[in-house]
């Protein structure tokens, strides 16, 4: 008899990061499933959009991660009937001015990184977990990065908000452990997104051009593919770390 998963018909989901690339890949898969996904971000326009595309199973909220008021109202403003998130992916997430070295590299971007890739995820998770703890039901996927567990240098906060998602994502699960709720980290390497418009390129190779130069990077689509999977899995099983990797990142 096949077990029930958590991806279950009606399932209510909640996608940071919904605008663009892996969070907007995420977001149509699992309206694809029949999943009521709320679709969160800072450009509500993008969402908007979106939303005309996969229709009424997706809703648009705006999120800024970084901003206390927005997060401490955000309970208040789902939805009505999607109050309670059975999947949270934690997916948004930058690495503004990076791919320089360390003293090239904006300080006040470097604390966006932080502000946002690790202190917004932790915050959005503490405002979630507790009301799946009660349900004794619960998925929480946290996109990492390859560099949450290898060092590529040029990249120093990013790398270290990714070691912090990798971390913490180990520490929830076992916190969790026994409380029926699983704790996913998808570790991608090379995507193409919007990522890169937001990198620096002071003498170094154009980051958005780098991609044309690879014999292979992923699609926002091989990475949401990552996360159904590890979903799809019976609640008794946890994949606990996908990292996923363009063929020739090696
Ligand atoms: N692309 C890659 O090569 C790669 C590789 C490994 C890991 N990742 C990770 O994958 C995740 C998604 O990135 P992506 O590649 O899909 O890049 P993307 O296309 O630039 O998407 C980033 C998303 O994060 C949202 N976001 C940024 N700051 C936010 C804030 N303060 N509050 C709320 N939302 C915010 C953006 O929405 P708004 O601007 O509308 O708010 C956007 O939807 C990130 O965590 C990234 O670190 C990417």
């Amino acid at each position: 008899m096949t077990q029930a998963t958590h991806i279950d018909e009606g399932s209510v989901a909640l996608v940071t990061g919904a605008s663009s690339g892996i969070g907007e890949a995420v977001a149509e898969a699992l309206t694809a499933r029949g999943c009521r996904v709320i679709g969160a971000a800072r450009r509500v326009d993008r969402l908007r959009a979106l939303a005309e595309r996969l229709g009424e199973r997706f809703h648009p909220v705006a999120l800024d991660l970084t901003d206390r008021d927005s997060l401490d109202s955000l309970l208040d403003r789902l939805p009505a009937g999607l109050g309670e998130i059975d999947i949270l992916i934690n997916n948004a997430g930058h690495g503004l001015g990076g791919r320089v070295g360390f003293d090239r590299h904006g300080a006040d971007d470097m604390a966006a990184i932080i502000e946002t890739n690790v202190i917004g995820l932790i915050r959005l998770t503490r405002l979630i977990a507790p009301g799946m703890v009660t349900r004794e039901k619960g998925d929480i996927v946290n996109v990492g990065s390859i560099m949450g567990i290898r060092p590529y240098g040029s990249s120093a906060a990013y790398t270290a908000s990714k070691h912090a998602v990798h971390g913490f994502s180990d520490c929830l699960r076992i916190d969790f452990a026994e409380t029926g709720l699983r704790v996913i980290e998808v570790l991608p390497g090379l995507t193409r997104t919007e990522f890169a418009r937001h990198l620096s390129h002071d003498g170094g190779k154009d980051p958005v051009k780098a991609y044309d130069e690879r014999p292979s990077v992923l699609s926002a689509d091989d990475v949401a593919r990552a996360v159904v999977f590890a979903l799809d899995q019976p609640p008794h099983v946890t994949m606990a770390q996908i990292t996923v990797l363009p063929s020739s990142q090696g």
